[in-house]
Protein backbone atom coordinates (compact mmCIF):
# COMPACT_ATOMS: atom_id res chain seq x y z
CA UNK A 1 0.00 0.00 0.00
CA UNK A 2 1.45 3.29 -0.51
CA UNK A 3 0.19 6.07 1.34
CA UNK A 4 1.39 10.10 0.00
CA UNK A 5 1.04 13.17 2.68
CA UNK A 6 0.68 16.36 1.77
CA UNK A 7 1.74 19.18 4.41
CA UNK A 8 2.65 22.50 4.92
CA UNK A 9 4.60 20.92 8.35
CA UNK A 10 6.44 17.95 7.12
CA UNK A 11 8.76 17.76 10.08
CA UNK A 12 5.88 16.81 11.87
CA UNK A 13 5.92 13.61 10.22
CA UNK A 14 9.11 12.33 10.03
CA UNK A 15 9.45 10.63 13.43
CA UNK A 16 6.26 9.37 14.15
CA UNK A 17 6.33 7.65 10.75
CA UNK A 18 9.80 6.34 10.87
CA UNK A 19 9.73 4.28 13.64
CA UNK A 20 9.06 1.06 14.70
CA UNK A 21 6.01 -0.80 12.83
CA UNK A 22 5.92 1.82 10.63
CA UNK A 23 9.40 1.63 9.78
CA UNK A 24 9.61 -2.33 9.74
CA UNK A 25 6.48 -2.05 7.45
CA UNK A 26 8.21 0.58 5.09
CA UNK A 27 11.80 -1.60 5.06
CA UNK A 28 10.06 -4.98 4.28
CA UNK A 29 8.38 -3.47 1.32
CA UNK A 30 4.71 -3.54 3.15
CA UNK A 31 4.00 -0.06 2.73
CA UNK A 32 5.07 3.27 1.23
CA UNK A 33 4.79 6.17 2.87
CA UNK A 34 5.72 9.41 1.06
CA UNK A 35 5.69 13.31 2.71
CA UNK A 36 4.96 16.07 0.47
CA UNK A 37 6.25 20.05 0.97
CA UNK A 38 3.24 21.84 -0.01
CA UNK A 39 5.67 24.85 -0.90
CA UNK A 40 7.25 22.88 -3.46
CA UNK A 41 4.21 23.38 -5.27
CA UNK A 42 4.39 27.04 -5.00
CA UNK A 43 5.24 29.52 -7.89
CA UNK A 44 6.38 32.39 -5.63
CA UNK A 45 9.56 33.45 -4.61
CA UNK A 46 7.72 33.20 -1.16
CA UNK A 47 6.63 30.28 -1.32
CA UNK A 48 3.29 31.26 -0.48
CA UNK A 49 0.32 28.31 0.78
CA UNK A 50 -2.11 30.38 2.65
CA UNK A 51 -4.39 34.45 1.84
CA UNK A 52 -6.69 35.92 3.78
CA UNK A 53 -9.95 34.62 3.54
CA UNK A 54 -12.79 36.36 1.05
CA UNK A 55 -15.55 37.94 3.64
CA UNK A 56 -12.93 39.31 5.74
CA UNK A 57 -13.05 36.99 8.88
CA UNK A 58 -9.97 36.88 11.27
CA UNK A 59 -7.54 33.91 10.32
CA UNK A 60 -5.57 32.61 6.94
CA UNK A 61 -6.69 29.98 4.03
CA UNK A 62 -4.44 27.52 2.72
CA UNK A 63 -4.35 28.60 -1.12
CA UNK A 64 -6.26 26.13 -4.00
CA UNK A 65 -3.28 26.21 -6.38
CA UNK A 66 -0.23 24.47 -4.71
CA UNK A 67 -2.63 21.81 -3.29
CA UNK A 68 -4.76 21.47 -6.57
CA UNK A 69 -0.82 21.35 -8.51
CA UNK A 70 0.36 18.41 -6.24
CA UNK A 71 -2.65 16.60 -6.38
CA UNK A 72 -2.83 16.41 -10.29
CA UNK A 73 1.07 15.24 -10.21
CA UNK A 74 0.10 12.20 -8.07
CA UNK A 75 -2.99 11.88 -9.71
CA UNK A 76 -1.14 11.87 -12.95
CA UNK A 77 1.85 8.82 -11.79
CA UNK A 78 -1.22 6.81 -10.40
CA UNK A 79 -4.86 6.08 -9.39
CA UNK A 80 -5.74 6.88 -6.03
CA UNK A 81 -8.89 4.57 -4.42
CA UNK A 82 -9.54 7.96 -1.76
CA UNK A 83 -8.48 11.60 -1.46
CA UNK A 84 -9.00 12.24 2.34
CA UNK A 85 -8.88 15.83 3.66
CA UNK A 86 -8.28 15.84 7.80
CA UNK A 87 -10.53 17.49 9.64
CA UNK A 88 -12.10 18.19 12.59
CA UNK A 89 -15.86 18.52 10.96
CA UNK A 90 -14.88 14.88 8.52
CA UNK A 91 -16.62 11.70 9.81
CA UNK A 92 -15.37 10.64 12.98
CA UNK A 93 -12.38 7.86 12.23
CA UNK A 94 -13.05 4.33 14.07
CA UNK A 95 -11.36 0.68 13.43
CA UNK A 96 -13.99 -0.02 11.01
CA UNK A 97 -12.70 2.90 8.29
CA UNK A 98 -9.14 2.23 9.12
CA UNK A 99 -9.92 -1.35 8.54
CA UNK A 100 -11.64 -0.07 4.77
CA UNK A 101 -8.27 2.02 4.02
CA UNK A 102 -6.13 -0.41 4.56
CA UNK A 103 -7.25 -2.76 2.00
CA UNK A 104 -6.27 0.05 -0.59
CA UNK A 105 -3.64 0.52 -2.91
CA UNK A 106 -2.91 4.12 -2.61
CA UNK A 107 -4.42 6.80 -0.87
CA UNK A 108 -3.82 10.44 -0.32
CA UNK A 109 -4.22 12.45 2.96
CA UNK A 110 -4.15 15.88 2.45
CA UNK A 111 -3.46 17.45 5.83
CA UNK A 112 -5.41 20.73 7.18
CA UNK A 113 -3.77 23.74 8.40
CA UNK A 114 -4.44 27.35 9.64
CA UNK A 115 -8.43 28.46 9.84
CA UNK A 116 -9.16 26.16 6.89
CA UNK A 117 -8.91 24.93 3.23
CA UNK A 118 -10.51 26.94 -0.32
CA UNK A 119 -13.76 25.30 -0.30
CA UNK A 120 -13.18 24.08 -3.53
CA UNK A 121 -10.50 21.86 -2.55
CA UNK A 122 -13.18 19.79 -0.68
CA UNK A 123 -15.55 20.10 -3.05
CA UNK A 124 -13.87 18.72 -6.34
CA UNK A 125 -10.72 17.15 -4.74
CA UNK A 126 -11.30 15.34 -1.70
CA UNK A 127 -13.18 12.12 -1.43
CA UNK A 128 -13.66 11.51 1.88
CA UNK A 129 -12.87 14.07 5.14
CA UNK A 130 -12.03 12.40 8.28
CA UNK A 131 -11.92 13.49 12.02
CA UNK A 132 -9.68 12.11 15.11
CA UNK A 133 -12.26 13.02 17.49
CA UNK A 134 -14.64 16.14 18.44
CA UNK A 135 -11.37 18.61 19.34
CA UNK A 136 -9.48 20.82 17.38
CA UNK A 137 -5.93 20.23 16.58
CA UNK A 138 -3.32 22.91 14.84
CA UNK A 139 -3.13 21.29 11.93
CA UNK A 140 -4.08 18.15 10.11
CA UNK A 141 -0.60 16.15 10.60
CA UNK A 142 -1.02 14.44 13.89
CA UNK A 143 -4.22 12.79 12.39
CA UNK A 144 -2.50 12.02 8.93
CA UNK A 145 0.10 10.03 11.55
CA UNK A 146 -2.90 8.54 13.61
CA UNK A 147 -4.50 7.20 10.15
CA UNK A 148 -1.25 5.96 8.66
CA UNK A 149 -0.54 4.51 11.99
CA UNK A 150 -3.53 2.40 12.39
CA UNK A 151 -4.17 1.56 8.77
CA UNK A 152 -0.51 0.36 8.35
CA UNK A 153 -0.01 -1.59 11.31
CA UNK A 154 -3.47 -4.16 9.72
CA UNK A 155 -1.77 -4.12 6.42
CA UNK A 156 -1.31 -8.30 6.07
CA UNK A 157 2.03 -9.31 7.20
CA UNK A 158 2.82 -6.03 8.02
CA UNK A 159 3.06 -6.39 11.92
CA UNK A 160 4.86 -9.95 11.65
CA UNK A 161 2.36 -11.20 14.15
CA UNK A 162 -0.90 -11.67 12.68
CA UNK A 163 -2.73 -12.62 14.60
CA UNK A 164 -1.99 -9.95 16.99
CA UNK A 165 -3.31 -7.49 15.25
CA UNK A 166 -6.55 -8.94 14.48
CA UNK A 167 -7.21 -9.69 18.01
CA UNK A 168 -6.78 -5.42 18.39
CA UNK A 169 -8.96 -3.90 20.94
CA UNK A 170 -12.36 -2.71 18.81
CA UNK A 171 -11.14 -5.28 15.80
CA UNK A 172 -14.57 -7.44 17.21
CA UNK A 173 -16.47 -4.38 18.75
CA UNK A 174 -15.00 -5.58 21.85
CA UNK A 175 -12.42 -4.03 24.16
CA UNK A 176 -9.54 -6.52 24.41
CA UNK A 177 -9.49 -8.23 27.72
CA UNK A 178 -6.60 -7.68 30.70
CA UNK A 179 -2.98 -8.99 29.72
CA UNK A 180 -0.27 -9.64 32.34
CA UNK A 181 3.27 -11.04 32.21
CA UNK A 182 5.63 -12.46 34.25
CA UNK A 183 6.10 -12.61 37.57
CA UNK A 184 3.27 -14.14 38.37
CA UNK A 185 2.31 -12.28 41.78
CA UNK A 186 3.81 -8.80 42.58
CA UNK A 187 3.53 -6.71 45.76
CA UNK A 188 0.71 -9.29 46.40
CA UNK A 189 -1.22 -8.57 43.57
CA UNK A 190 -1.77 -11.69 41.39
CA UNK A 191 -2.37 -12.83 38.06
CA UNK A 192 -5.87 -14.78 37.93
CA UNK A 193 -5.38 -18.18 38.25
CA UNK A 194 -6.92 -19.15 35.21
CA UNK A 195 -4.38 -18.00 33.20
CA UNK A 196 -1.34 -19.74 34.42
CA UNK A 197 -3.87 -23.41 34.22
CA UNK A 198 -2.07 -24.44 31.03
CA UNK A 199 -6.23 -24.76 30.12
CA UNK A 200 -6.31 -23.03 26.52
CA UNK A 201 -9.84 -23.76 26.56
CA UNK A 202 -10.61 -22.18 29.69
CA UNK A 203 -8.44 -19.43 29.06
CA UNK A 204 -9.94 -18.58 25.88
CA UNK A 205 -13.23 -18.28 27.65
CA UNK A 206 -11.91 -16.08 30.10
CA UNK A 207 -10.76 -13.79 28.20
CA UNK A 208 -13.97 -14.11 26.16
CA UNK A 209 -16.19 -13.33 29.19
CA UNK A 210 -13.43 -10.25 30.13
CA UNK A 211 -13.95 -8.33 26.74
CA UNK A 212 -17.48 -8.49 26.93
CA UNK A 213 -17.39 -7.56 30.53
CA UNK A 214 -14.87 -4.75 30.47
CA UNK A 215 -17.06 -3.32 27.14
CA UNK A 216 -20.06 -3.64 28.88
CA UNK A 217 -18.72 -1.55 31.95
CA UNK A 218 -16.54 0.88 29.64
CA UNK A 219 -17.86 1.05 26.29
CA UNK A 220 -21.80 0.15 26.38
CA UNK A 221 -22.34 2.08 23.01
CA UNK A 222 -19.91 -0.59 21.14
CA UNK A 223 -22.17 -3.63 22.22
N1 LIG B 1 -7.43 19.11 12.20
C1 LIG B 1 -7.71 19.83 13.30
N2 LIG B 1 -8.40 19.14 14.18
C2 LIG B 1 -8.58 17.89 13.64
C3 LIG B 1 -9.23 16.73 14.08
N3 LIG B 1 -9.85 16.64 15.25
N4 LIG B 1 -9.23 15.66 13.28
C4 LIG B 1 -8.61 15.72 12.05
N5 LIG B 1 -7.99 16.80 11.59
C5 LIG B 1 -7.97 17.89 12.38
Amino acid sequence: MRIDIITVVPELLASPLNESILKRAQESGHAEIHVHNLRDYTDDKRRTVDDYPFGGEAGMVMKIEPVYRCIEKLKSERDYDEIIFTSPDGITYNQHEANRLSLMKNIIILCGHYKGIDYRIREHLITREISIGDYVLTGGELAACVIADSVVRIIPGAIGDEASALTDCFQDNLLAPPVYTRPAEFNGWKVPDVLLSGNFAEIEKWQDEQAYERTKALRPDLL
